[in-house]
């Protein structure tokens, strides 16, 4: 059971498709933390060994942080949209925000 602290309306108010979108942002947030915090402690690290676990572990949170994006594209028609629009595009980005909004 979720602690009253990890929501910031009543738990009871709201719909499980909501609560189940808020899990999978907070997901999605906490495994995009965990890329950084592997990746700056892979930079410093001089053993060799514990080197290459921490960049695995590092790659292996880049697979449940787009694992939890997919889940949010497939329930949220926003995410989808945008997705849509700049994911797996090239040049400017912005000068794609251009395009697509004319
Ligand atoms: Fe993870």
């Amino acid at each position: 059971m979720a602690t009253s602290s990890e929501w910031h309306e009543s738990y009871g108010q709201m719909s499980e498709e909501t609560l189940n979108f808020s899990r999978a942002l907070k997901s999605l947030q906490e495994e995009l933390e965990a890329v950084d915090w592997y990746n700056q402690r892979v930079e410093v690290t001089k053993d060799e060994q514990l080197r290459r676990i921490l960049a695995h572990n590092r790659d292996e949170e880049i697979e449940h942080a787009m694992m939890a994006l997919e889940y949010l594209r497939r329930g949220n028609p926003v995410f989808d949209k945008h997705m849509r629009t700049y994911l797996f595009t090239e040049g400017d980005i912005l000068g794609i925000e251009e395009k697509a909004e004319e």
